[in-house]
């Protein structure tokens, strides 16, 4: 364990916000969890776990303690003849646990390449892209109960995930720390390419018969020229969620904009935040330091030496101007601090 006080966040979020943490105490052992959680208060406000601080924005100091866990050991825990399962700690790096499964032609997180962050946060928001949701392998989930200082076990169907949610942001919200996940990898993997952009990509490159491998590298060329990249652009990735809307509200907007993107989810239909700010005329719309990524509007940047206040009143503002435009709330899907 090592504590820091008065600590620079700056390197720990990619909106590169400059606030401090009170305290800053990197956890290098599970087993130190039990011992250092003792001390602390650990109402919301006071205490904070943070990975890779790449789907937070910090919008003042954190007056309280703030725990980085850097354990990150993968363990292969058994193999049968279709499956390989694996068990990683939550500091290993999410993009390192791709790479290894691809490497060993494990499927099952080949589209979920280049997503920043670690592995303990996976879960929180179920992530997702490309056409593929970490729950589609994940078995189940280890983490520390701070109501009672124990380590339990959840398995996937009780961590109700769903789309950019689980269990994590409802019931078990600000009582856990998440500290390994085990997912369940495929031997003989078969290409998820129901993507729209993936296919057009596999196929300009003239790959009939696509490996994972190939589709991996694909999303990752495919990511590089759309997002920003936080080292040089500080950002966090999709600002908002996809608006999931109801039939009519959906045949209100197509009557407008026959055009108008959309994907079916159950008896909802799920429209591009994306597509909602640009056509509110927002797409590359700056604002001092912060702005609309001009390749992908869903993504918000700081150009500069923005603070976390600016950048959420440029959400907000985001926000007011689709809503008025379309009568649609955009939710941040970034953790506001
Ligand atoms: P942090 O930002 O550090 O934390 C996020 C939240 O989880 C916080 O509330 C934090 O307190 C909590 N938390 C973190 N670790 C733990 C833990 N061990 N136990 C308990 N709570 C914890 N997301 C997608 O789903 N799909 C994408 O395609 C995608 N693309 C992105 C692209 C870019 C360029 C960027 C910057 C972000 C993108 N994201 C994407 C969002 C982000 O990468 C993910 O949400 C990621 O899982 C966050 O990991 P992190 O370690 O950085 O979490
Ligand atoms: N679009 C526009 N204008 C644009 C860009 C996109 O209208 O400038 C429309 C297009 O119709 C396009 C659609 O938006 O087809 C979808 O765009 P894209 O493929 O870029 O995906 P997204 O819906 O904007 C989501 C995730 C991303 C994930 C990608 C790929 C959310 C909130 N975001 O973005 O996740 O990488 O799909 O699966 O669901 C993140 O969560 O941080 C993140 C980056």
């Amino acid at each position: 364990m090592k504590l820091f006080e008065n600590y620079s966040l700056k390197e720990f979020n990619t909106f590169h916000i400059d606030v401090n943490a009170g305290k800053f105490i990197v956890v290098e052992k599970i087993t130190e969890l039990d011992e250092l959680i003792g001390p602390f208060e650990l109402s919301a406000g006071k205490f904070l776990i943070l990975g890779g601080g790449s789907n937070i924005l910090f919008t003042k100091d954190f007056d309280g303690t703030i725990l980085h866990l850097s354990f990150n050991q993968l363990t292969e825990i058994k193999s049968d003849d279709n499956f390989t399962y694996i068990k990683a700690e939550a500091g290993m790096i999410w993009d390192d646990l791709v790479k290894y499964s691809v490497d060993k032609n494990l499927g099952g997180i080949e589209n979920l390449a280049m997503i920043p962050g670690t592995v303990g946060a996976a879960p929180i928001q179920n992530i997702g892209a490309y056409g593929q949701e970490l729950k589609d392998s994940l078995v189940e989930v280890e983490y520390f109960d701070l109501t009672d200082r124990k380590i339990k076990t959840i398995d996937n169907e009780k961590c109700q995930f769903g789309y950019r949610d689980s269990v994590f942001k409802k019931s078990l919200k600000n009582k856990f720390i998440i500290t390994s996940v085990t997912l369940r990898l495929s031997k003989y993997p078969v290409p998820i390419l129901n993507y729209g952009t993936v296919a057009n990509e596999l196929s300009k490159s003239g790959i009939d018969k696509p490996t994972i491998k190939d589709v991996s590298s694909i999303i990752r060329k495919i990511r590089t020229e759309k997002l920003p990249d936080p080292n040089h652009i500080g950002n966090a990735g999709s600002f908002f969620k996809n608006p999931v809307i109801d039939e009519n509200k959906f045949e209100s907007i197509k009557e407008k904009y026959p055009d108008v993107p959309s994907f079916r989810q159950e008896n909802k239909i799920k429209i591009p935040a994306a597509w909602l700010i640009e056509k509110s005329g927002l797409k590359g719309f700056r604002k001092g330091n912060v702005g609309t990524y001009p390749n992908q509007p869903l993504v918000i940047v700081n150009y500069g030496t923005a603070s976390g206040k600016e950048i959420l009143e440029f959400a907000q503002l985001i926000q007011d101007t689709v809503s008025e435009k379309f009568q649609i709330q955009l939710e941040p899907e970034v953790n506001v601090i």
